[in-house]
């Protein structure tokens, strides 16, 4: 049996066209940065691009790279009326007869670039009833709003994965074709894992609640939960998804204090909400330690939250632990 191709499984999807090529465009783009990723070095795309971008973070030159591909692929579409990047401080008009509006973050994980590890593209599509000038209040949509969302993870192999609303499935990029093909569905994560996320450097920087959660997880068979677990931490938000859309755990990026003025370290319209979008598709959780992510109305592109997603049961303890 051959694999579906993207084109043949959207058709399935019971999604309009322009929807469709929504996402066949940014699949198309993630092919081109994924070539920019395996020339690395030969062509002289790694290192930094002597830059910040608005959330006063160091540009690399892939960063820019991978947002002005995006960039131009959206803007020549007709669908497409506007767009928010990571890469770009305000949101960007793009066809105001479009229907569409597209966030993303073009390189996730970006400090991972230059070691030749794992990084991704993380993007969400969101229906505007607007006209005329494309404007940013029309992107404050909470999450749950969102037509489809998914990431591209450039690993030993490049992925696709997607969500329209009917479920999670994934797509590996067939080198010999140059396309993706259909490799699994029905992506299911168990409500308990064993395994967790997280950068312990951080710890005693974390709200009360998170300390007694993870120290209870490092404490294992000798602790109160009476089972050991094993941790695994990326550092691109997209690979430590893609462990537990694949075999569970659960992943934090919690809030810290540091800057106590900012939620988080995640932004909220490009990654918290594609990622728990995929999550939630896929049976698990997605909470701040006050309620749903999916549930927020944003108030800014760029707002941070703090994130706890992955396995159901390890999710709620984890919450419940910061509400007590
Ligand atoms: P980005 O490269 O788009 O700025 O995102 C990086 C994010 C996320 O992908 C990852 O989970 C986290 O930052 C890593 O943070 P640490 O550097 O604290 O490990
Ligand atoms: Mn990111
Ligand atoms: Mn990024």
């Amino acid at each position: 049996m051959p694999y579906p191709s993207l084109p043949e499984a959207l058709s399935q999807q019971d999604i309009d066209t322009d929807l469709q090529t929504v996402v066949l465009q940014l699949a198309d783009t993630s092919i081109a940065i994924s070539q920019a990723l395996a020339k690395g070095a030969l062509a002289g795309v790694l290192g930094a691009a002597g830059a910040e971008n608005v959330q006063g973070e160091d540009q690399k030159k892939l960063d820019v790279i991978a947002n002005d591909l995006i960039k131009a692929a959206l803007a020549k579409l007709p669908a497409v009326r506007g767009l928010a990047s990571e890469e770009e401080e305000s949101v960007v008009a793009c066809n105001t007869d479009g229907r569409y509006l597209v966030t993303f973050d073009p390189l996730d994980g970006s400090s991972n670039i230059d070691i030749n590890s794992m990084v991704g593209t993380i993007f969400s599509v969101l229906e505007s009833s607007g006209s005329g000038e494309v404007t940013e209040a029309e992107f404050l949509q909470p999450g749950r709003a969102q037509k489809a969302a998914g990431y591209v993870l450039y690993g030993p192999s490049v992925m696709l994965v997607l969500s329209t609303g009917k479920g999670v499935t994934m797509f590996t990029l067939d080198p010999d074709s140059g396309s993706y093909l259909l490799t699994a569905g029905n992506v299911a994560i168990p409500s308990d894992t064993n395994e967790f996320s997280v950068n312990m450097s951080n710890q005693r920087h974390w709200a009360s609640g998170m300390q007694r959660y993870i120290g209870e997880l490092m404490a294992g068979k000798d602790g109160p939960r009476g089972k050991n677990y094993n941790m695994r931490w990326v550092a691109a938000m997209v690979a430590d998804v893609h462990r537990i859309l694949c075999r569970g755990g659960l992943f934090t990026y919690p809030w810290d204090d540091r800057k106590p003025e900012q939620a988080g370290k995640l932004r909220l319209m490009y990654e918290a909400n594609p990622m728990g979008f995929l999550v939630e598709q896929a049976g698990g959780e997605v909470w701040t330690p006050e309620g749903k992510i999916l549930d927020i109305q944003p108030d800014h592109i760029h707002q941070r939250v703090p994130v706890i997603l992955g396995a159901a049961e390890e999710v709620t303890t984890c919450v419940s632990y910061h509400q007590e």
